[in-house]
């Protein structure tokens, strides 16, 4: 039997929306990797996780950037070097799980890499793009 989903932890959540959904996306991403390591995922495989991650990261990024463009946010140019380091890890993961034989220990070190990136990202960098958002009703 399958334990409850636990999406993000309660001081994750921004207050803002659409912001809070798509963490809690990337938090389901988080749990199905995990329940995909050895072969106990809900029918998800291993590999079809990971290109989700990539896929839903960069719809993610890209909603964030958008908003910042659109309402000229400051801290603009930090946030996105910030986005493209995270990429950068992503990618470098992701192109590790092709080449290792030990797919298990690579898609490990990524659900770390995930949770340690998703965690430190929303708590300090997104929290001031929500206030931000949030002060202009921008949704
Ligand atoms: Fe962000």
């Amino acid at each position: 039997m399958n334990e409850p989903y636990e999406y993000m932890a309660a001081a994750l959540y921004l207050g803002h929306p659409g912001i809070d959904a798509q963490h809690e996306i990337l938090f389901v991403c988080y749990r199905e990797l995990m329940h995909a390591v050895g072969g106990h995922g809900d029918g998800f495989e291993l590999t079809d996780v990971i290109s989700v991650i990539k896929s839903y990261v960069v719809t993610h990024f890209r909603y964030e950037e958008d908003a910042m463009q659109s309402t000229d946010y400051l801290d603009r140019d930090m946030h996105i070097a910030e986005h493209r380091r995270l990429e950068k890890g992503l990618l470098s993961l992701s192109e590790r799980y092709e080449n290792e034989t030990d797919k298990n220990a690579v898609a490990i070190d990524m659900a770390g890499f995930l949770k340690e990136w998703l965690s430190h990202h929303i708590a300090v960098v997104d929290r001031l793009l929500a206030q931000h958002l949030n002060s202009l009703n921008y949704t």
